[in-house]
């Protein structure tokens, strides 16, 4: 049995066939929302223009709500508890957007004003809690015997994505060296809790909901973790060295706001010398020049920063890898899982 796809810059194939078996679901969704939020929601998801001309913006990468339904095919599940799952986390994953950009100070995602950016703040942190209540609605309705269970997990992983998000938000006023300074392995608790919950929970929903055996749902959890702690190390990345013509959102702005990421956290526990100079640049409380910037982002690759968190995500994937051969699944499905994962380490989006 291969275990390990050529990893891959383009989008996989199956994140279109994923996102039209989606789309349906999630449009119908949204059209139920108040018609202010529904505005915001479908801005955020690439479906309209913010003021309200239909358009055929980029929205998301859908990683997530294909996560889902590749998982539920994987444990040979029916379709339809997978694509309630897929609205499902594609509900609570835009709301967690919308409000990590008014928390992060962000002005641009998807190729596109943020929300509280083209909206004002109070009708963005509303959009948000319209999504997070319209993501939990959906898995309630989807109902038959295990929906309380499969209701109970996204509980479970939105308690870890405030936890995590709670965490990250604190680390920016940590010292940057000595005592008190953020560790490797505190990074990497926070970035489970803020991403790998969400897509270990992606994977679990629809297996969850279809009654699939307890160790086939843990497998298929633990992978998207593991997969989550790669994403997110790759985001990092790419918010220090990707182009923002491709990704759709500033670069540096991680830097800017003294975001613990793990390039600079890398950076600093592998090098003194790197780390004192960037504690010198992180660390004062004036605004970070442009050039203040590329110099804190060339110390860290100098320091092998970019490197390790390239090889963390190899690592982490390598170990969702070893979680999708643990269990018997079927087989196409698994195969696209994996070449999913592969995307995840070499996307440049
Ligand atoms: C961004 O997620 C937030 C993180 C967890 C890093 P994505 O990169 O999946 O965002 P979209 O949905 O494709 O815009
Ligand atoms: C990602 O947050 C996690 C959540 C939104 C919960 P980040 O702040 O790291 O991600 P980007 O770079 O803004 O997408
Ligand atoms: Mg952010
Ligand atoms: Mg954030």
């Amino acid at each position: 049995m291969t275990t390990h796809a050529a990893p891959r810059a383009t989008a996989p194939q199956a994140l279109t066939r994923c996102r039209a078996s989606v789309e349906p679901a999630l449009r119908a969704a949204v059209e139920s929302l108040h018609p202010q939020p529904r505005r915001m929601a479908s801005f955020s998801l690439g479906w309209c223009d913010a003021d309200g001309t239909p358009s055929a913006g980029p929205g998301g990468k859908g990683v997530r709500q294909a996560l889902a339904v590749l998982a539920t095919e994987a444990a040979g599940a029916p379709a339809e508890p997978g694509v309630a799952a897929a609205v499902a986390v594609e509900l609570i994953h835009t709301f967690s957007l919308v409000h990590d950009d008014i928390m992060d100070g962000d002005e641009r995602r998807r190729h596109r004003d943020t929300v509280w950016k083209a909206f004002g703040t109070g009708p963005a942190v509303l959009t948000g809690d319209a999504l997070f209540a319209l993501g939990v609605q959906t898995l309630a309705r989807a109902g038959g015997p295990h929906g309380a269970a499969a209701v109970g997990r996204l509980a479970e992983a939105l308690g870890d994505l405030v936890h995590g998000q709670a965490d990250d938000l604190l680390f920016e006023s940590r010292p940057w060296t000595g005592p008190g300074a953020v560790g490797i392995a505190e990074y990497r608790a926070m970035a489970d809790r803020k991403t790998g919950a969400l897509l270990g929970c992606a994977m679990a929903l629809g297996p969850l909901l279809a009654g699939a055996a307890p160790p086939v749902v843990g497998a298929l959890s633990e992978a998207g973790r593991r997969l989550g702690l790669a994403f997110q190390a790759v985001d990092d990345l790419l918010g220090i060295w990707g182009d923002p013509g491709t990704t759709g959102k500033p670069v540096h702005s991680d830097l800017r706001r003294r975001k613990r990421t793990l390039p600079v956290l890398a950076a600093t526990a592998l090098d003194s010398t790197a780390a004192e100079r960037l504690a010198g640049l992180l660390g004062s409380p004036e605004p970070l020049s442009t050039a203040a910037a590329a110099a804190a982002s060339a110390i860290v690759e100098a320091a092998g920063g970019r490197e390790f968190t390239m090889e963390e995500a190899r690592r982490q994937v390598a170990g969702a890898y070893d979680c999708l051969e643990s269990v018997r699944l079927a087989e196409g499905a698994r195969e696209e899982l994996v070449e999913l994962c592969g995307y995840v380490l070499e996307r440049r989006v």
